[in-house]
């Protein structure tokens, strides 16, 4: 099992942590590389997005996995890692989170964090940089987002304190890590996700994956974490990919 010891450098500024980080990779670096930088001026998000990351508004970090488990189950790597930022922020900042298929937080149904997990190629071997965005106060998004984002600062009333949430998120990194490479691990951290979740089971949903469109009835996730919509026309759908909002149930 190879273990996750945070080794952290830190940037005032970078284009990406998530750049930076395959750019150490592919000179060798080590699992356990974390990436940490003031602002980014080039912030990656899923789905070819950007995000937006102004200097000290939010938590900007990556890290660099080299892991020993067959690859078909590192599509499993961001729900550990959404499960290691959930208790981050339970432990740092008495903050209860939902978890969004696949891996977005948040809190009073707003977006509070994002992650991105990208496979890169390295001498040493196929590796992945976890990348993690945190909005820490409102100036991480801009206004116009007000209704779908959500800072820990609003969301809590408090000035979080980012070192100290690094200091936890690490830890619950490295333990979420190790248990999924366990025998067993991995269903033991989809069963965690989907306790964490209200996207889980029996929510209506809409699934936006380029020109297709999914309505439907969330019905659990596959062993792959593959999610799992059933629909009214054409039965159950597996969703691998795309962008999954909540549909109020009409009355
Ligand atoms: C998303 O929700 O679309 C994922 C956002 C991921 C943002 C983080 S911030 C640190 C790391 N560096 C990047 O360029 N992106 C990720």
């Amino acid at each position: 099992m190879s273990r996750f010891n945070p080794q952290v450098i830190r940037y005032e500024s970078l284009p990406s942590t998530n750049t930076e980080a395959a750019r150490l990779a592919a000179q060798g670096a080590t699992e356990g590389l974390c990436v940490v930088a003031d602002e980014q001026t080039a912030g990656r998000g899923r789905l070819q997005r950007s995000w937006i990351s102004p200097k000290g508004a939010g938590l900007y970090f990556s890290a660099l996995l080299r892991p020993s488990m067959p690859q078909n189950q590192w599509s499993l790597i961001t729900f550990m890692a959404a499960l290691a930022v959930s208790d981050a922020l339970r432990d740092a900042c008495e903050l209860k989170t939902d978890i969004k298929w696949p891996n977005d937080l948040l809190a009073g149904e707003r977006k509070i964090c994002g992650i991105l997990a990208e496979a890169i190629e390295t001498e040493k071997g196929r590796a992945v940089v976890v990348g993690i965005g945190i909005n820490l106060t409102k100036e991480a998004f801009p206004p116009k987002l007000n209704e779908l984002a959500i800072s820990v600062e609003e969301a809590t009333a408090k000035r979080p304190e980012p070192e100290v949430l690094l200091a936890v998120l690490l830890r619950a990194f490295s333990s979420w890590y190790s248990l999924l490479q366990e025998t067993g691990g991995q269903q033991r951290i989809l069963e965690a996700w989907a306790s964490r979740s209200s996207f889980a089971k029996g929510k209506r949903v809409k699934v936006i994956n380029g020109n297709e469109v999914v309505i439907g009835i969330t019905g659990g996730v596959e062993s792959d974490g593959a999610l799992r919509v059933e629909t009214e026309t054409v039965g159950v759908r597996i969703i691998r990919a795309g962008d999954v909002t909540s549909l109020r149930t009409s009355v």
